[in-house]
Formats: C-alpha cells, sequence, structure tokens
C-alpha cells in the first residue's frame, strides 16, 4: 500500500490542469446501459472509481475498452442484471446501474451499499421512486430485486435533495411509458452533464439544472460521443492548496460557472482569484480571514469541498464555524488535523476552528477521499514532515493530485507503506 510524504511550507507556483469529473463519469458511464451501441466518451478522470464503474460494466456483459486518450462503452448486448457486493462494497456509486437496468432489462440485482465512513447513506429515495414508476423492489440476502415489465412515468417528490437519486430516476424515467417529473430534484452540474448525454442519446428531458425536471419517455436510446466536464471538486482543492501554500497558480480548465459559491467563500477569506483563459489565475494571501460555511445541496457549498476548506481555515486569524448539513460523520479529518496542531471543536454538526499560527507535519491516516485531500493540505502547509497513509482513498476520485501539486513545486512523493 502506498502513502504519500510531505515536506511542508513550499509555496505553489506554476499551472496545473483539471482532470475530468468524478460525479459526472460515473452516472453517464452507467447511462450507457440505456442506449444500444458503441458510445464515446472523452476527457474522463483516470481514477479506481472509473476502474469500479467500468468493472461493474463488464460484469454485466458490457464491453469497455480505451482507444486513445477516448473511452468507448459497446452496450449493444447485456447479459447479466447483478452488481455483487464485491464491487459495490468498494464503490456505492454503483448504485447508478440500478435504474438504467430495470429500465433496459426490465429486471437488475444490485447489491445494497452498506454504510459508509462519512454516513448512512440510504438509499430509500431511489427504490420510492422506482416503485412508484411501477418498479417491484425486494430486498433479499442484502441484494435489491427489482423488476418492471414496463416503468411506468410518475410523479416524485424528493423528501431530501440527493444526487445519485435524481440520475438514477432520470435515467429509469427516459424509458418508461408517459411522463415523469422530479420534485425537489438535485441541481449539481453533474446531473446536468448526464442530462446532456441522456439528451444526445434522445431522451426527452426538461429543467435538469433546477430543482424540476421532466422526462417524456421515448422508446429507446442511441450511442453518443460526449466530452465529461472538468472536476468542480479538484479544481477547488488546488485553489485551497494555493490558498494555504500563500501560492500563485493558474488552474487551467476550472469550470468557473459551476464554482461560484466555492469563489466567493475563498475571497471572502482573502485569496485573490481571477478569470485566466480557460480557467483562473489563484493567489494565497499571507493572512487568512476566518469565514463560515454551511454545507448545501448546490448552487451551495458543496459537502465535497467541506474537508479542504477546513484546513484552510485552520489557519486563518480568528474564529470560524463550518457546518455540516449533508452527511452526518463527515468530520472524520478532524481528529487528524488536530493531530497536525489544528484547534478544532465539534458540536453536533458543527465545526468551530480557531485558527493557529502553523500547523505540525504528523503521521496521519486518510479514512475517505475527501479527508485524505485535506490531509495532503494540510501537509503542504505544515512544518516538517507529513506522512499519509491509506492513500487509496485519494486515487478513487482524484487523478494524480500529488504528481500535479509537485509539478507546482511540492515536495510531495509517493512510497511503498513501510518504506
Ligand atoms: N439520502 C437519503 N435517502 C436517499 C438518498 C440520499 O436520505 O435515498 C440522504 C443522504 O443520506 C445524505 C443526503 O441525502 O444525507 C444527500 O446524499 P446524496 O444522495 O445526494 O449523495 P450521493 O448521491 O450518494 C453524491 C456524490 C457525493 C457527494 C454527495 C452530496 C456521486 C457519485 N457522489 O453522493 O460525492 O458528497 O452527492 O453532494 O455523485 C465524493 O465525491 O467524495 C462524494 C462523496
Amino acid at each position: 500500500m502506498d502513502k504519500i510524504v510531505i515536506r511542508g511550507g513550499e509555496r505553489l507556483i506554476g499551472e496545473v490542469e483539471v482532470s475530468g469529473s468524478k460525479n459526472a463519469t460515473l452516472p453517464i458511464f452507467a447511462s450507457c446501459l440505456l442506449s444500444e451501441g458503441t458510445n464515446v466518451f472523452h476527457n474522463v478522470p483516470n481514477l479506481k472509481d472509473v476502474q469500479t464503474i467500468i468493472k461493474v460494466l463488464n460484469n454485466l456483459g458490457v464491453n469497455v475498452y480505451k482507444q486513445g486518450e477516448a473511452y468507448r462503452i459497446d452496450t449493444k448486448e447485456i447479459t447479466n442484471v447483478e452488481a455483487p457486493y464485491d464491487l459495490v462494497k468498494t464503490m456505492r456509486a454503483s448504485i447508478l446501474v440500478l435504474g438504467p437496468l430495470v429500465a433496459r432489462t426490465k429486471r437488475a440485482m444490485v447489491s445494497l451499499p452498506g454504510g459508509c465512513a462519512i454516513g448512512a447513506r440510504p438509499i430509500n429515495l431511489h427504490l420510492m421512486g422506482l416503485e412508484a414508476m411501477g418498479a417491484k423492489i425486494q430486498l433479499r440476502h442484502g441484494y435489491i430485486e427489482a423488476r418492471a415489465d414496463e416503468l411506468k412515468g410518475a410523479d416524485i417528490s424528493f423528501d431530501t435533495v440527493t444526487v445519485t437519486g435524481t440520475e438514477n430516476l432520470m435515467m429509469a424515467a427516459t424509458l418508461a411509458r408517459g411522463k415523469t417529473i422530479l420534485h425537489n430534484a438535485a441541481m449539481e452540474p453533474e446531473v446536468v452533464d448526464l442530462a446532456n448525454v441522456l439528451t444526445k442519446m434522445g431522451a426527452r428531458i426538461d429543467g435538469a439544472g433546477t430543482s424540476l425536471i421532466e422526462i417524456e419517455g421515448v422508446k429507446s436510446l442511441h450511442a453518443v460521443e460526449h466530452t465529461i466536464i472538468p472536476d468542480r471538486i479538484e479544481a477547488g482543492t488546488l485553489m485551497v492548496a494555493a490558498g494555504v501554500t500563500r501560492g500563485n497558480i493558474k488552474i487551467n480548465k476550472a469550470p468557473v460557472q459551476h464554482m461560484q459559491t466555492i469563489i466567493h467563500k475563498l475571497r471572502e477569506s482573502g485569496m485573490e482569484i481571477e478569470p485566466d483563459g480557460d480557467g483562473l489565475r489563484v493567489v494565497g494571501m499571507k493572512r487568512i480571514r476566518s469565514v463560515d460555511v454551511k454545507t448545501q445541496p448546490y448552487p451551495g457549498f458543496p459537502t465535497d469541498m467541506q474537508a479542504q476548506f477546513m484546513v484552510l481555515m485552520s489557519l486563518a486569524r480568528g474564529l470560524s464555524v463550518i457546518s455540516e448539513t449533508i452527511f452526518e460523520n463527515r468530520f472524520i479529518h478532524v481528529s487528524e488535523l488536530q493531530r497536525m496542531g489544528a484547534d478544532i471543536r465539534i458540536q453536533e454538526n458543527t465545526a468551530i476552528i480557531q485558527g493557529v499560527e502553523s500547523l505540525s507535519g504528523a503521521p496521519v491516516m486518510a479514512t475517505d477521499l475527501r479527508a485524505s485531500a485535506s490531509l495532503i493540505l494540510a501537509g503542504l502547509a505544515a512544518e516538517g514532515v507529513t506522512q499519509i497513509s491509506r492513500v487509496y482513498h485519494l486515487d478513487r476520485g482524484y487523478e494524480g493530485l500529488d504528481k500535479k501539486l509537485s509539478r507546482l513545486g511540492a515536495k510531495i512523493e509517493r512510497v511503498k507503506e513501510g518504506s
């Protein structure tokens, strides 16, 4: 197993490019199950989670191969309808094959994802929506078994905004008979990218990017070619890297239009952020101001940036309050940041952070993807050496983050655990 070793204190300077979005790629790859033919995708990030969704698709009989930088996904035939526990347990987003499978093959067997480090993460709303569309669902032996001879359009209202829930039902509805209306739908840019792919495939979707999505079912969908949007969370993570190292970096392909709240909060903290070419020029200031943040569904401040922002606030002058409203247990990075000298108190879903002059390097352990990213950021800013173990979490969702940071001047290397 790899670990990452960082000697902190280097100012990051230079240019870096954002990779394709993980959370757009996963549903878009699953959506291929709805179409018959060979789909082609560009700007796909090289990530563990992308390899996992490919394995899930392979297991269903779908042929996925790379040609140059492009991925080709051939869904002419689906020979199996099961997403097994071994794959789903490594990536919850495997649940995204449920909706498309029921719609295309009338039957799906998907392992229940189970708990997760950041919260219970139930999928009741995915199931409620499919049942409203006429699917018969049974939970047996740890599996969701869903059947529907024909899905029919339905009026569905989400109690809680759910990203993959919206995506699953939007995909299922494209091949249902009649109209489906999704109320309180997720408005994330990744939902919109998926809707764009489905529309190219021939689906009839209105309102993606708003809280009310209407889908008029069609008989069949065809294969498409598409370029995945850049990853706004990776871009935000790189921005914080500039902030905590008082760096000056140009982030090419940063999806500025999807990052307004992140940009706003980072500017409030004192960072200089300006559009530059197809991305952003980001400059970190000596004095970091404390800023309060509350995570919310898009267009609010993303929960996927909460841990990274907390590192910035750990180095700010004054007191800041970060409230996590999406996941009940997404403060697992806090105890590790405390080991590096951060002054953070947790009260229920709120972190109260008293900024400190500096962090000090320490051996720490990553327990989820965004927590790993936050520990890397803390290591970049800290005095001395930080060793981050269990970096496989990082590789699930960041393409070569250590290499990108190294090219910006960070003293960061990946070594085999135990060495
Ligand atoms: N929820 C329910 N019932 C459901 C579904 C969700 O109660 O049926 C609750 C969840 O427990 C949570 C809230 O609704 O409290 C929001 O969860 P959501 O369903 O939106 O999360 P998700 O779709 O499982 C996606 C991203 C996450 C990101 C969240 C929130 C993908 C593949 N994953 O997860 O990304 O944190 O939305 O924005 O799109 C990450 O990339 O690190 C990551 C965890």
